[in-house]
């Protein structure tokens, strides 16, 4: 049997991860210190499930690592601390929590025998020094050589976490995929990105109002959450993708932030007046992947239209966190989040 562990699984990724390697009769342990995931309603869903394990606790602490047992065919390893706003407040953590994790990780994975892959998550702010010192191919391919933005700039931490991580795969002596998701979104990414931002601020918004969007001419590609997860559970599972990284999103359908507002507003049925807001400072002016390497490994193209996404995305976010909260306008939890770059 294919077992998989997921180190961060009841996080964003990790939760719709683990939901659906268990329809694909994996095996699955979770491993999670709950920071940031919690076990809501959509994880005690999966704890009932007879092939799904749960474990709270550190993926660094040796004693969480000892505890995992024996037999594992896949990891995925999704614990990271991620945010912008967290990135920015707390560099070290960043920095040195990612790579003990992912040493100690590593060293836990070149013991096991049964071990076929080991699945990194880095990310596409790894290209974003390119872009701004040097300009890059857009859609950017895996092969754009990466420049390090400054690093005495704290959001930087996330961005040499992820390039070191890539590296200490690379030598580490496991099999390796290694990922660059792109702008993944859809329900339970909590609130801090872009589509639930907005979908929040158009929900409080009065019929007529207006919407203020940020960054409004910078571009993106956005990837729904279950076309994020086919490609990483395929590229997993994939010969062809061994020792390998691969870009994770959409090419198709780049849209500016300020087009994204505006389907946003049409999702939500309000009809605003979108007012522009300053530029978030550090944010990509374009970020939109070539996922030509991915999709030839693994024949898989992502399905979810944007606006179709959106509208998924909006039925969660209502039903879960709008109505259920009965969100009043510009709550605390929504105070400064405004300007968080997509
Ligand atoms: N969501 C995206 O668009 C995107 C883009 C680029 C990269 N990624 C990467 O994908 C992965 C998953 O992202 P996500 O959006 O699901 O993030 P998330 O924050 O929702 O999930 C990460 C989970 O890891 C857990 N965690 C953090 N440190 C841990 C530790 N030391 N031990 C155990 N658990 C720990 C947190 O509690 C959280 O539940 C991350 O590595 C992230 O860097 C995501």
């Amino acid at each position: 049997m294919n077992r998989a562990l997921i180190t961060g699984g009841l996080g964003f990724i990790g939760q719709h991860l683990a939901a659906r390697l268990l329809a694909e009769g994996f095996d699955v342990h979770v491993v999670d210190n709950a920071q940031r995931g919690s076990v809501d309603a959509a994880v005690e869903a999966l704890r009932a499930h007879p092939h799904y394990r749960l474990t709270i606790g550190n993926v660094a602490d040796p004693a969480v690592l000892g505890m995992l047992g024996d037999g594992c065919t896949h990891i995925f390893h999704l614990a990271a601390v991620v945010g912008v706003r967290n990135v920015v407040q707390q560099p070290y953590r960043v920095l040195a929590g990612s790579v003990t994790a992912l040493s100690a990780l590593l060293d836990w994975a070149r013991a096991q025998p049964s071990l076929r892959r080991f699945v990194f998550p880095s990310t596409s702010e790894v290209y974003a020094g390119t872009l701004a010192a040097f300009g890059m191919a857009v859609p950017t391919p895996e092969s754009t050589p990466l420049a390090i933005a400054d690093p005495g700039q704290p959001r930087t931490a996330y961005m040499l976490s992820k390039i070191y991580g890539e590296a200490l795969c690379r030598s580490a002596g496991v099999p390796f995929t290694i990922v660059r998701p792109h702008n993944v979104y859809g329900p339970r990414m909590g609130m801090a990105h872009v589509v639930p931002e907005l979908l929040a601020r158009a929900w409080q918004a009065p019929l007529f109002g207006e919407l203020t969007v940020y960054s409004r001419d910078h571009r993106r590609t956005f990837c729904y959450v279950d076309d994020a997860v086919e490609l990483m559970l395929r590229l997993a599972l994939a010969p062809a993708a061994l020792g390998g990284t691969f870009n994770v999103g959409r090419t198709a359908e780049e849209v500016s932030i300020s087009g994204l507002a505006k389907l946003v507003a049409e999702t939500v049925g309000r009809p605003l007046r979108l007012v522009p807001g300053p530029d978030t400072a550090g944010s990509p002016i374009r970020r939109q992947p070539d996922i030509g390497l991915a999709v030839a490994a693994t024949g898989f193209i992502p399905q979810v239209t944007l606006r179709d996404g959106l509208e998924r995305t909006f039925r969660w976010y209502r039903h879960h966190v709008f109505e259920a909260k009965a969100m009043a306008p510009r709550g605390p939890e929504m105070a400064g989040s405004a300007s968080l770059p997509p």
